[in-house]
């Protein structure tokens, strides 16, 4: 059972003296909305990960919506991804009218296999009117996809790539931060993520004529900016529609929020690390564990505790359901989309991703986040391991 008091919950967020001053900050200012909190953090977050343009907005979600729509992703059209997400990277192009396809992961590190991707883009190409336009590869946990495989790809086939980076920032590569390797990148701030807002996110892109599109469809396709309107010479009422936009900005209280995270973020990186060293230094005496994919830069949004099941006569469910009696918050990341009624109505077919489905059904999400004490990280793994042994075949 539950105790009070002693459970570890899955995730608690990093909040401080720092970002509780910001929000009084901006409450006594008079300006609650988007203006120059909401401008700092842009350009604060433009300067970390190098990117030309970093566009606040309300969530991820809108951002991959934003992105998708300045790429043309519209009817006729198709996004190509894995199941092994969240829903919003999905529902960002069905709400443009748009179709979704998918490939199905690597077999080790949860992320879309570009083998796979190659695949479904002769497909598509082969066809009279071929509908794939944007790929949207997903850094899941925070550990990078194979970009370099994959924009060689998209330069190949002539796709956009919109980086699905909601986990993973600060995932820093040989090639820039992920979610500035490809046309666009969509870093979610989510109160679970590696730097919150409670909820936001950004949206990153070298390309000046994406940015231009978005920062206009973000708000109600306005051309100018309310901060501008109502601080410019201008007359504050004189604005042009040239599009039907969205309502997708970041208020200056999440933004100030924002901008105190962000400079802590190498700092919760390495608490971050210094947490997943424990957990693989000790699972790596339990042979019924395989360790989570470790590639370079990755962010660790999410530690996925994968059970070996041939080596445990115990099942993902039920392991989980001990580590929560003990007191320990766990999370599933993800049920795949061919598991969920609606796309099951679409036909989407879980015999095509048999990867995604191995990972799904042996994969349990551990607490992770900067402010456990060395007592939970401890318990963690003792409850963990002891969970296992009972279990154990071997
Ligand atoms: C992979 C992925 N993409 C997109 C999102 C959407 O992020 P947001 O909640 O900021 O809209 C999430 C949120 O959890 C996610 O995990």
């Amino acid at each position: 059972m539950k105790q009070p008091g002693s459970f570890i919950p899955f995730s608690l967020p990093s909040i401080g003296i720092e970002e509780e001053e910001a929000v009084l900050r901006v409450l006594r200012s008079g300006w609650l909305t988007t203006g120059k909190e909401a401008l700092a953090f842009e350009k604060e977050f433009a300067l970390f990960t190098g990117s030309p343009h970093a566009l606040a907005v309300n969530s991820a979600t809108s951002g991959l919506q934003l992105a998708m729509e300045a790429c043309g992703i519209t009817k006729d059209t198709a996004i190509l991804t894995s199941p092994y997400t969240f829903i919003a990277t999905s529902s960002a192009a069905l709400h443009l009218n748009a179709s979704v396809q998918y490939c199905d992961i690597e077999k080790d590190t949860y992320n879309i296999d570009p083998e796979k991707i190659e695949d479904a883009l002769k497909r598509d190409r082969a066809l009279l009117k071929p509908r794939i336009k944007a790929v949207v590869p997903i850094h899941i946990a925070g550990n990078v996809c194979r970009m370099q495989d994959i924009m060689t790809l998209a330069k190949k086939y002539e796709v956009y790539i919109i980086e699905d980076a909601a986990h993973s920032f600060p995932s820093k590569t040989d090639n820039g931060y992920a979610g500035t390797i490809g046309d666009i990148g969509v870093f979610s701030f989510y109160a679970t993520k590696t730097i919150t807002t409670a909820e936001g996110g950004m949206v990153c892109t070298a390309n000046d004529e994406l940015a231009k599109r978005m920062t206009t469809m973000r708000m109600h396709g306005i051309d100018r900016s309310v901060w501008d309107r109502y601080t410019a010479d201008k007359a504050s009422w004189e604005y042009d529609v040239i599009e039907a936009g969205y309502k997708y900005n970041l208020p200056d209280i999440l933004a100030a929020i924002g901008r105190e995270q962000l400079k802590k973020a190498d700092f919760f990186l390495e608490k971050r690390i210094h947490i997943i060293k424990q957990y693989n230094q000790a699972f790596a005496e339990c042979p019924w564990i395989i360790p989570p994919p470790d590639g370079k830069g990755n962010a660790w949004h999410l530690y996925l505790l994968n059970l070996d099941l041939q080596k445990i006569s115990i099942n993902r469910n039920n392991f989980s359901q001990f580590l929560q009696e003990d007191g320990i918050g766990v999370s599933m990341h993800f049920i795949p989309h061919f598991l969920m009624s609606f796309w099951k109505k679409q036909g989407l077919d879980e015999k095509d991703f048999p990867n995604a489905k191995t990972r799904y059904e042996s994969t349990i999400s551990l607490p992770l986040w900067p402010d456990m004490t060395q007592i939970m990280i401890d318990k963690v793994i003792e409850t963990v391991i002891k969970t296992g042994r009972m279990y154990a075949k071997y």
